[in-house]
C-alpha cells in the first residue's frame, strides 16, 4: 500500500493544466459502448477509475487503445452484455453501463452496486426510469438481470431528485430507444452537457442538457465521433484549496470559467482572491482564510458536494466558525475525525450539518484518507499544517485525480509517494 508523506509549510507558487473530468470521461466511455462505432477522445484523464471502464469495454468486446491522454473506442465487435462483479466492484459508477448496454444489446447483466464510502448510494431511480422505458428487471441474489421484452422505447421520465447518474442512464438508454426520451427535472452539471455534446456528435439530438429538461431523440445511426473531454471542475477546486490552505499564488490553465461559478464566490469570501484570463484562473491567498457563516451543498448549479471536503480543509484554519450541511450523502464527513487529529475543532450534528471552529493552525498527524474527496482534502489540509503527515488509503485519491503528488510538487509542496513502511 502507497501512502503519501506531507511536510507542510512550503507555499505554492506556479501554473498547472488542468486534467479532464473524472465524472464526465466515464459516462461517456460507457456512451462509446452503446455507438458501434469508433470514438476519439481527447484530454482523457490517466486515473484507476477510467482504466477500470476501460477494463469493462474491453471486456464487452471493445478495442479500447490509449495513446497519451487520447484514448480510441472501436466498440463495433461488442457483443457481452454481462459485467461480471469483480469488474463492477472495481468502479462505484459502474451501473452507468447499464443504460449502455441496454441500448447496444437489448439486456443487460450487472450486479447490483452495494453502498459505497460516501453513503447508500441507491439506484432506485434508474432502474425505475429504465422500467417505464421497457425493461424487465429481476433483482435476484445481487444480479440485476435486464431485457427489453419488446423494443426499449422512449418515455416521459420525471425524476424526483437530480441524480446525476440516473440522468446519465437515461440518456444512454435512450441512444437508441424507440421514439423521444423526455427527462423532466434532470441533472444539471456540466457532465451532463458533455455527455449530451458528445451523443450529438453521435448522430443523436439531444436538446435542453443543462437545464431541467432533457430531450432526447435518436436517429438510429451513430457515427465516428472525436471529442474532448471538459475540464474538471473538483480538481480545481482542490487545488484552490491547496492555495487557500497552504498561502501562495497559482495559475491553473485550461478551466472552463461557468463551470466554477458555484464555488468562487464561495473560496472569495474565505479570502482568496481569484482572476480570469480568457481559460487560466489565477488564485491567491496570504493571510489565514476567513470563516464562511453557512455552506450548503446543493445539486448544480449549487456548491458540489465533491468540494464540501476540501473546502473544509480551508475553513478549518479560518478566523471563526462556519457551518457546513451537506445535503447529497449522508456519509460525507469521514474526513472529520482525521481532520480533528491534525488539530482542527470540527463537531458533526445530526449527521449532515460539521460546525467548523476554525484554529489558527493545524499540525502533522498519520491520518488516513477514507473517500477520494475526502482524502484529498486531508493531503491539502496537510500542506498548510506544521509538520509531517502521514496519508494513508491514497489509492482514494488516485480514482479521481491525476499525479496528484506531482501536481502539487511542480508548485512547490513536499509531498511524496512511498510505499508503506514494512511492506
Ligand atoms: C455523481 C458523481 C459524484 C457526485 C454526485 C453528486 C459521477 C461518477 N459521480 O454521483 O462525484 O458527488 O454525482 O453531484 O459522476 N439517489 C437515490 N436514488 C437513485 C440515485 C441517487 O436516492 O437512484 C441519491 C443518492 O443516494 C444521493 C443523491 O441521490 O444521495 C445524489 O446522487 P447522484 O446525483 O445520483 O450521484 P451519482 O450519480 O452517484
Amino acid at each position: 500500500m502507497e501512502e503519501f508523506i506531507i511536510n507542510g509549510g512550503n507555499r505554492l507558487y506556479g501554473s498547472v493544466k488542468l486534467q479532464g473530468a473524472k465524472n464526465s470521461i466515464l459516462p461517456i466511455l460507457a456512451a462509446c459502448a452503446a455507438t458501434g462505432s469508433v470514438s476519439l477522445l481527447h484530454n482523457c484523464p490517466k486515473l484507476s477509475d477510467v482504466e477500470a471502464a476501460i477494463n469493462i469495454l474491453r471486456h464487452i468486446g471493445c478495442k479500447v487503445e490509449r495513446r497519451g491522454h487520447t484514448v480510441i473506442v472501436d466498440s463495433s465487435n461488442a457483443s457481452g452484455y454481462e459485467i461480471p462483479d469483480g469488474l463492477m466492484r472495481e468502479m462505484r459508477s459502474s451501473i452507468i453501463f447499464l443504460g449502455a448496454l441496454l441500448s447496444r444489446f437489448g439486456k443487460a447483466r450487472v450486479t447490483a452496486p452495494g453502498g459505497c464510502e460516501i453513503g447508500l448510494r441507491p439506484i432506485d431511480l434508474h432502474l425505475s426510469a429504465l422500467r417505464s422505458m421497457g425493461v424487465n428487471i429481476a433483482e435476484t441474489g445481487g444480479m440485476l438481470e435486464c431485457v427489453c421484452n419488446a423494443s426499449l422505447h422512449g418515455g416521459h421520465i420525471t425524476l424526483n431528485f437530480p441524480s446525476v447518474g440516473a440522468t446519465e442512464n437515461i440518456m444512454l438508454a435512450a441512444m437508441s430507444a424507440k421514439g423521444e426520451t423526455v427527462i423532466v427535472n434532470a441533472a444539471r452539471e456540466p457532465e451532463i452537457v458533455d455527455l449530451a455534446d458528445y451523443l450529438n456528435k453521435c448522430g443523436v439530438t439531444v436538446t435542453g442538457a443543462g437545464q431541467s429538461i432533457i430531450r432526447i431523440e435518436p436517429s438510429g445511426r451513430f457515427f465516428a465521433t472525436e471529442h474532448r473531454i471538459i475540464p474538471d471542475r473538483i480538481v480545481a477546486s482542490t487545488l484552490m484549496s491547496g492555495v487557500a490552505c497552504a498561502g501562495g499564488r497559482i495559475c491553473i490553465k485550461e478551466v472552463e470559467k461557468e463551470h466554477l461559478a458555484p464555488i468562487i464566490p464561495i473560496y472569495e469570501a474565505a479570502g482568496c482572491k481569484i482572476s480570469f484570463s480568457e481559460r487560466e484562473m489565477t488564485v491567491e491567498s496570504f493571510g489565514r482564510p476567513r470563516r464562511v457563516r453557512h455552506l450548503r451543498t446543493m445539486p448544480y448549479p449549487g456548491f458540489p458536494t465533491d468540494s464540501q471536503a476540501l473546502f473544509m480543509a480551508v475553513v478549518s484554519k479560518a478566523s471563526g466558525t462556519s457551518v457546513i450541511s451537506e445535503n447529497i450523502f449522508e456519509n460525507r464527513f469521514r474526513h472529520v475525525p482525521e481532520l480533528n487529529k491534525m488539530g482542527a475543532d470540527i463537531r458533526v450534528e445530526n449527521c449532515c450539518v460539521a460546525v467548523v471552529e476554525g484554529v489558527r493552525n493545524l499540525h502533522g498527524a498519520n491520518v488516513t484518507a477514507c473517500d477520494l474527496r475526502g482524502g484529498s482534502a486531508l493531503a491539502v489540509a496537510a500542506m498548510g499544517a506544521e509538520g509531517q503527515t502521514v496519508l494513508e488509503n491514497i489509492y482514494h485519491i488516485d480514482r479521481g485525480c491525476e499525479s496528484f503528488e506531482t501536481v502539487f510538487e511542480s508548485l512547490g509542496a513536499d509531498i511524496r509517494r512511498v510505499q508503506r513502511a514494512g511492506e
